[in-house]
């Protein structure tokens, strides 16, 4: 009898491990535990023992009931629980799943702004110069004809640096450069950096981008300069746009000019934006100054040049309407990505 039970017990056990579905362990729980099962069975053979040893042995078919139904519900479980595995494993390898986009960065305002402004004047004829950020004081004032006791030159509105350079406050630096280093004629823009000791606010910024632009030829006029200033602003904010120029003065060219273009916002009726004159400033200009020629070597009484320099966050403002320059610094992506009119 004990050899039975014992029996029993070793065939259900390993029958209970090797079960791999709900349906085996089922079929087992019947096997083992059912009616027919050799558990149950035992039970009537209890009869048949001498009457002291019944209760022990009852007892013993009840422990081994009791274990048979833990191994089943622990198989069970784990059966489970690798199904749940399987599952979680399959939906991980899922093909038919969307996928998981890259975020797409995009190009800053600014770089759209300033790549237009260079396809507008490469088309007329004009190439790319490139000068250092840190300047000495010659090339960002003395040979722009600009006096000592310029206010331009004042601590409180240029970066000095302790060696004597400073952070440039103009790209007019490249005319310099380039007047220096090619003899005419010379069709070039210098887009870049600078630098002055402005508290930012909505117009202002200590760094802020410019761009040159200079054509030293013979027979150069105020007409060629006009022609390019419309030029320029019919191919960056749309055909109907005018332009025009008013007196000015620049140290580094004469006569000088400011260049303004119609209101983008009212195209020139009046409105709030243009303070309801209709037209909106752009930048200065003027016909590079014969003393200027003189210092870098190029005879004023064979060339003649015109030059302009305009503020590339000003373009950006007036194209997409931003009414504070310091959204284009903070670079927050959610301000930044409404302007992006290109991706990389
Ligand atoms: N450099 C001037 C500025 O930063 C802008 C400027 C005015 C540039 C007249 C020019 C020019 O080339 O002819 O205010």
């Amino acid at each position: 009898m004990q050899d039975q039970l014992r029996e029993a017990a070793r065939q259900a056990q390993t029958a209970i491990a090797a079960c791999q579905t709900n349906n085996d362990i089922l079929n087992a729980r019947a096997q083992f535990l059912g009616k027919k099962s050799l558990v149950n069975s035992l039970y009537s053979k209890l009869k048949d023992l001498p009457d002291a040893e019944k209760p022990a042995f009852g007892q013993l078919i009840n422990d081994l009931r009791s274990e048979l139904e833990k191994l089943l519900a622990q198989r069970e479980k784990e059966l489970k629980e690798q199904q749940r595995l399987q599952q979680d494993a399959s939906k991980a390898q899922d093909l038919s799943l969307p996928g998981i986009m890259p975020g797409r960065g995009s190009l800053h305002p600014l770089t759209v702004v300033r790549r237009e402004i260079e396809d507008i004047f490469m088309a007329m004829g004009f190439e790319i110069a490139e000068g250092p950020d840190i300047e000495d004081e010659f090339h960002n004032f003395d040979a722009l004809n600009t006096p000592q006791d310029h206010p331009s030159r004042n601590l409180a509105d240029t970066f000095y640096l302790e060696n004597g350079l400073l952070l440039r406050t103009q790209t007019s630096t490249v005319q310099v450069r380039t007047m220096e280093s090619f003899a005419p004629p010379i069709r070039i823009i210098s887009p870049g950096r600078c630098y002055r000791n402005d508290k930012p606010d909505p117009s202002h910024s200590p760094v802020f981008h410019q761009v040159e632009a200079l054509a030293v030829d013979k027979h150069l006029s105020m007409a060629d300069l006009k022609d390019t200033l419309q030029n320029f602003a019919r191919l960056m904010f749309g055909a109907g746009m005018k332009s025009r120029i008013r007196p000015h003065f620049f140290p580094f060219t004469e006569p000088s000019a400011e260049m303004d273009i119609s209101c983008v916002s009212c195209g020139g009726h009046g409105c709030r934006i243009c303070k309801n004159s209709g037209w909106l400033e752009l930048g200065g200009a003027g016909m590079v100054d014969p003393a200027v020629l003189k210092t870098l070597g190029i005879d004023p009484e064979i060339w003649s040049g015109f030059a302009l320099g305009m503020g590339i966050e000003r373009i950006a403002m007036l194209k997409y309407n931003i009414p504070d320059m310091r959204i284009l610094f903070e670079n927050d992506v959610r301000a930044l990505r409404q302007f992006s009119g290109e991706s990389l």
